[in-house]
């Protein structure tokens, strides 16, 4: 039975009833906005690739945390980029060091923005790979994870309420989870990047956070974006080892593992549209072929369809300004 009993128009007459009938809902109490941070007093460095996006010194990325949350964004997600890199990734280790210098100060600053911190080798190593290399130049799985487990129990110490593993090591959830719980942070949640691909649409962000690997890429370590299966396989062991919430990223190319993801696992479900996702809808707003608002609402909108609980996104202060009219 169909035309002319069935007019799904009838209820898209007017905006009222759009409203009325609509699936989805965006809320900024959905969104995460990255940040950058950076050595230095008053330094805002505009990122070329990411217009609007700037890489700042902790008391100017302080102002924009308390902005984003006077807009209504509950959570933050840090980046460092330290001055000192080296095989070791000293500076992610160090209690002082920038990454958790930004995580205090934003917690002082605002205690009830979220603060998450994105545990990872990339920033603070010499070579740029997320784990440790070994002179063959292959990356060592097991002696990486025991570092970013020190890596997040720093963070957690500093006041991070949520540590965000990016590396795409394996087993690094469990070590971690057991390593924080040890030291008394049993309560601090693990994000885990649990479906990362191996994207080319992380190519501004590795401007922003200075984490471009030195020699080969990340291919031995993060998805094959040809890879559904394999998506869920690392998400159902993350969430075994512990993890409190799980992301798929990059987020607009992968839908359907959104969807997959959703479906499997009890667990809240982030996606992350990243730095590539961003530019290319900047770039084009730019030159007036899009309208950007209209876009970005458009793909959160896709994302959150598609079964995100949660996204990350670099539009989130827009956005949320944006839903308040
Ligand atoms: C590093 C990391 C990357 C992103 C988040 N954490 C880049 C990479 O893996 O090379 C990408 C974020 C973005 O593109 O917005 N582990």
């Amino acid at each position: 039975m169909g035309f002319p009993l069935h007019r799904p128009r009838r209820t898209r007459q007017s905006d009222a009833w759009r409203r009325m009938v609509r699936e989805t809902r965006l809320t900024p109490e959905a969104l995460i906005y990255p940040l950058f941070a950076v050595p230095g007093r008053g330094v805002r460095h505009a990122v070329a690739s990411m217009p609007g996006v700037s890489q700042l010194s902790v008391d100017e990325l302080v102002k924009d945390a308390k902005a984003a949350a006077a807009a209504g964004v509950p959570a933050v997600l840090l980046f460092a980029a330290p001055a000192q890199k080296d095989a070791r990734a000293s500076a992610a280790l160090d209690a002082k060091g920038l990454a958790a210098q930004a995580i205090t100060a934003v917690k002082d600053a605002c205690p009830q923005l979220l603060v998450w911190a994105d545990v990872c080798l990339c920033g603070a190593t010499d070579h740029g790979h997320c784990g440790h290399v070994l002179p063959a130049g292959s990356i060592d799985n097991d002696s990486s994870v025991e570092t970013l487990a020190q890596v997040a129990l720093n963070y957690a110490r500093a006041g991070a309420d949520a540590v965000a593993p990016s590396d795409m090591m394996d087993g690094r959830v469990l070590v971690m989870r057991q390593l924080l719980d040890r030291e008394g942070h049993a309560s601090t949640p693990i994000v885990s990047y649990a479906a990362k691909y191996a994207s080319s649409f992380y190519g501004p962000f590795r401007e922003a956070a200075e984490s471009a690997p030195a020699f080969g890429d990340r291919r031995s370590y993060q998805m094959d974006p040809a890879n559904a299966r394999e998506a869920l396989r690392e998400v159902l062991a993350d969430v075994e080892e512990g993890a409190d919430l799980v992301m798929v990223k990059p987020a607009g190319p992968y839908l359907d593992i959104i969807r997959q993801v959703r479906d499997a696992v009890r667990v809240p479900v982030v996606a992350y549209q990243v730095s590539g996702e961003f530019s290319v809808i900047k770039a084009a707003a730019e030159r007036g072929w899009i309208d950007e608002r209209a876009a970005v609402l458009e793909t959160l909108t896709g994302i959150q369809r598609a079964g995100a609980d949660l996204i990350i996104t670099y539009w989130a202060p827009d956005v949320a300004r944006w839903l308040r009219g």
